[in-house]
């Protein structure tokens, strides 16, 4: 079994961090999404694994990955050069997938419970797909499942109107070589992209075995910063806590749910979990609270802040309220003016928002 993960797109809806940063590289409890879509992979035994890139941020995307050895498996980059679609990127794989099984996982999607059992239901039965169902609230944004009263799939549509169920097709897949027939006989959608969805109904179609499986736990695709940080609060609720051993807390509180990594200081602080201070990054003379990631190299001195995520290398300074719900991007400053004249200056990026009280 083989796994490919797609790792393409611009990231539109997380603008401004996006024009810098591959979408699947935001680290998500201080570990990039897309690294812990590897290790849900390999933990689920694949260990041959190819990313589809995209030319934006290919590179960045290499860079970042490497060979994959740093995670115990050997990845391989296919180049999609425009973005036609989850179908046209199962199709530029076929030279990689050869006649193997495969999953297929999306590089930007976070799921509860890893991927271990699907896998192994997979491996150990003759169906040629199965895809993975979950019940959402606002269905027309997704690929929709209609079933059959025994459970079987009747049909598939990409992004309905009248969505005739509220069961989504999430980002995982599995496909054994009928899925390369079925995604070169189908037509571009009206949104001119090749869609899985319709690859997978051509299956259905044809008579071949296409097993849904509805997910129970949680399943975040991270397209918007509240998705990003509705996933980051998630995988903080089911991590380990550890605290690095050269990690300093002094003259502070740091409860039993917090993750310091190695060489994080915490200062006359507090510090909520479940949350998680990275390598370096040093807290002084303020309160960290519940969902918070902070990520490598970051200064804060006399702020609040709570269900956040910062990035690394960024300052946060001396805040007259509690930062909340945000999401602040590298090198970033967030300082409050202490001579006068007390004007709020601001030097933002395109698309980014601030709010003040
Ligand atoms: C894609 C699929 C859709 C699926 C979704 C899951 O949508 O086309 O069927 O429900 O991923 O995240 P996209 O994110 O390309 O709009």
């Amino acid at each position: 079994m083989k796994g490919l993960i797609l790792s393409g797109g611009k990231g539109t809806r997380l603008y401004p961090l996006t024009y810098t940063l591959a979408k699947q590289l935001v680290p998500v409890a201080n570990k990039p999404v897309l690294i812990r879509v590897i290790e849900l992979i390999r933990d689920a035994g694949v260990d041959e694994i190819g990313i589809i890139i995209a030319p934006n941020t290919g590179d960045e995307i290499r860079a970042a990955v490497g060979d994959g050895s740093r995670w115990g498996v050997r990845i391989e980059y296919i180049l999609q050069s425009s973005p036609d679609g989850l179908a046209h990127a199962v199709k530029i794989a076929q030279p990689f997938i050869g006649d193997d099984r495969f999953v297929m996982f999306l590089g930007d999607n976070v799921i509860q419970g890893g991927i271990k059992t699907l896998i192994a239901d997979f491996a150990n039965h003759d169906w040629n797909c199965q895809i993975v169902l979950k019940e959402v609230e606002d269905p027309k944004s997704f690929g929709v499942a209609k079933l059959h009263g025994d459970g079987s799939i009747e049909q598939l549509i990409e992004k309905p109107q009248n969505p005739p169920s509220n069961l989504a097709l999430i980002g995982i897949y599995m496909f054994d070589q009928h899925v390369f027939e079925a995604v070169n006989s189908i037509q571009p959608s009206r949104r001119g992209e090749y869609e899985i969805t319709d690859a997978i109904q051509w299956l259905v179609d044809r008579g071949y075995m296409v097993q849904p499986h509805i997910h129970q736990g949680w399943w975040i695709d991270t397209g918007k910063a509240s998705d990003m940080l509705e996933a980051n609060s998630s995988v903080l609720d089911e991590i380990t806590p550890t605290i690095a051993p050269d990690a300093v807390i002094e003259n502070s509180q740091v409860d039993r749910r917090v993750t310091l990594q190695a060489g994080a200081q915490i200062i006359n602080s507090i510090v909520r979990g479940p949350s998680i201070i990275g390598e370096g990054t040093i807290i002084r003379d303020s309160y960290i609270g519940p969902h918070t990631s902070i990520y490598h190299h970051v200064h804060v001195d006399r702020c609040e802040i709570d269900r956040c995520i910062v990035l690394e290398h960024s300052e946060l300074r001396n805040l007259p309220a509690r930062l909340h719900d945000s999401l602040i991007g590298r090198y970033a400053k967030v300082l409050r003016r202490e001579v006068r004249p007390l004007t709020l200056t601001m030097n933002l990026g395109d698309h980014s928002s601030v709010e003040i009280i």
